[in-house]
């Protein structure tokens, strides 16, 4: 029952300072641990960012999550020079999934409610992960391309056995973030309107997913996948 309890804690401890690391498009920097919790895990936006080429119809998004139970959502911007989440908009809406590791969703932009969008349209996107600990931001600068289709070798795989449901409501930060330099992991996960609302996970559930965790490694959740896309 000690080593019960241990594990238990350790696997807490790990999920209060866990993350998430954007893996595909290739993010605006190097992953920086620190500043994950900042606009654009703290890089300045650029006029002239490296782009990815991304599809304008149907691509994918890959990250890997530190975290056992998590909400995403993703917003996208058409200014060459976004400095604020007030420049973003919801491209994909929340949704929450059970399960920590590797995970790769599809997307379509082009049948998002955001006008603008064709052929070589640069825009950045924001990935806000919520793993019940305050939000963490990563940024990616595109250029979108009809038609493109994505190399088979760019890795695209979700780890076994993750659950997913749409989460409703959570909503999008926009107006007292801003970039990167201004606030930091203390101060910022007060600063933007949180999609903690949309946790409905109970605390037993979360520490059984720890501890499933920790002791096995992998998840094995029986449930009904639903495509939230
Ligand atoms: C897209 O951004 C790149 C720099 O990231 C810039 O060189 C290019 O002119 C931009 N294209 C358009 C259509 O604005
Ligand atoms: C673009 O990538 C090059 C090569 O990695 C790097 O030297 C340069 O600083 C990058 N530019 C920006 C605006 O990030
Ligand atoms: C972008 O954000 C800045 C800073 O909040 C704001 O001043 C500007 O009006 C915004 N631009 C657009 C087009 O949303
Ligand atoms: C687009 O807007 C409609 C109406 O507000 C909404 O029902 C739909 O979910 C939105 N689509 C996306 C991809 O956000
Ligand atoms: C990737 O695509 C190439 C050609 O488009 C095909 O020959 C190859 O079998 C594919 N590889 C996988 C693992 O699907
Ligand atoms: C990962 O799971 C999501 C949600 O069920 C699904 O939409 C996506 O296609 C899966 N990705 C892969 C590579 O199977
Ligand atoms: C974070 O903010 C606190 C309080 O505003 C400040 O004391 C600290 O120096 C800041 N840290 C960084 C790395 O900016
Ligand atoms: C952030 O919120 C927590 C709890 O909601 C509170 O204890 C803390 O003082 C707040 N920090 C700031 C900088 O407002």
């Amino acid at each position: 029952m000690r080593s019960a309890t241990l594990v238990f804690l350790s696997g807490l401890v790990a999920a209060a300072s866990a993350h998430f690391q954007l893996q595909f498009p290739v993010p605006r920097g190097p992953f920086v641990e620190k500043n994950e919790p900042t606009f654009c895990d703290g890089y300045a936006p650029s006029a002239n960012a490296n782009r990815t080429e991304f599809p304008l119809d149907g691509g994918f998004i890959s990250l890997n999550s530190e975290h056992p139970i998590w909400t995403l959502g993703v917003e996208l911007s058409t200014l060459q020079v976004a400095t604020s989440f007030q420049n973003f908009s919801g491209a994909v809406p929340f949704f929450q999934v059970t399960g920590a590791g590797a995970f790769c969703f599809p997307v379509d932009f082009a049948a998002s409610n955001i006008t603008g969008l064709q052929d070589g349209t640069n825009v950045t996107i924001q990935l806000i992960f919520d793993g019940g600990d305050g939000e963490l931001f990563q940024c990616a600068d595109l250029t979108l391309k009809s038609g493109l289709t994505l190399s088979n070798t760019t890795s695209c795989q979700n780890s076994t056995g993750q659950t997913v449901v749409t989460a409703t409501s959570a909503s999008f930060p926009t107006s007292s973030a801003t970039s990167g330099s201004s606030s930091n992991s203390s101060s910022s996960s007060n600063s933007s309107s949180a999609p903690s609302a949309s946790q409905t996970t109970t605390t037993s559930s979360a520490a059984l997913a720890v501890s499933m965790s920790a002791a096995a490694g992998i998840f094995a959740f029986a449930g009904v996948l639903l495509a939230a896309f």
